[in-house]
């Protein structure tokens, strides 16, 4: 599979900027191997898809509605997402379970809305200081996974992604997980996917986030388990997300 790269620029960015963004990134020349996507804010999606036009670079939503819509103020659904031009969404970042209160049993109904609207998804899993300290990081990753993508068909794998972000190494302040933790957390991740979902489980995608820079890229993308990164700060420029990624894809080849 093509290694998996990508941002999300959280609440930065007005549409003029993410067009900026793009137009400068895709000046670059396009780099083999890698499948990217951008994660911008909703206000900034419109604009992007038009500026990523022929390109192949996936476009995400940051979260969405469970439903197709309804009295819901202030949210956005996946058919709104849709129009926008996206085909990606993101769903239970760190940021979204622990400041908006996401729980699981959302997340599982948002996930299956977005499959079943044709959108693919990236999940975010992570374990935070507490739990890691009280030693319970791969029940809760267990317990995340079973009950977001609970009785998801086989089918749908294909449109799943898992993003290992463990709460305490994301954002300023986070400390970068060490490789070792990366590669165990990633085993294990694999191991409760084949679990729900057998041999099928091999070709879902798991990225690494969290701090991931310049300078450890390279430890993260060369390990066999990592199928992924995606970046927030160093790729807040397209020249921090074309350093990230250039070293990434050396440390892989
Ligand atoms: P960071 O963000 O790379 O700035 O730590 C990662 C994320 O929140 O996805």
């Amino acid at each position: 599979m093509p290694f998996l790269f990508g941002t999300n620029f959280k609440m930065h960015q007005t549409p003029s900027e993410t067009a900026a963004y793009i137009d400068e990134l895709l000046a670059f020349p396009p780099p083999p191997n890698a499948q990217l996507f951008l994660i911008p804010p909703f206000t900034s999606l419109t604009t992007a898809a038009t500026h990523l036009h022929g390109s192949d670079i996936w476009l995400g939503a940051q979260n969405m509605h469970w439903a197709e819509e309804g009295a819901y103020t202030g949210e956005i659904s996946a058919p709104m997402l849709l129009a926008t031009g996206a085909n990606l969404v993101m769903l239970g970042h760190a940021e979204r379970r622990h400041q908006f209160g996401e729980t699981d049993g959302i997340l599982y109904k948002k996930l299956w809305r977005a499959i079943n609207a044709g959108l693919q998804v990236l999940l975010c899993v992570g374990e935070d200081a507490d739990q890691r300290g009280r030693n319970i990081s791969k029940e809760v990753l267990a317990l995340q996974m079973k009950v977001a993508l609970g009785d998801l068909h086989t089918d749908a794998l294909n449109s799943i992604m898992i993003a290992y972000e463990p709460v305490w190494s994301i954002g300023v302040g986070g400390i970068p997980a060490s490789p070792e933790i990366v590669a165990e957390m990633h085993n294990w991740i694999r191991a409760v996917l084949i679990d729900m979902f057998d041999i099928e489980a091999m070709n879902v995608p798991i990225l690494y986030g969290g701090s991931v820079n310049p300078k450890n890229c390279a430890d993260y993308a060369g390990l066999s388990q990592v199928d992924g990164l995606f970046v927030g700060r160093a790729a807040l420029t397209p020249m921090g997300f074309m350093d990230v990624l250039s070293r990434s894809l050396e440390a892989r080849s």
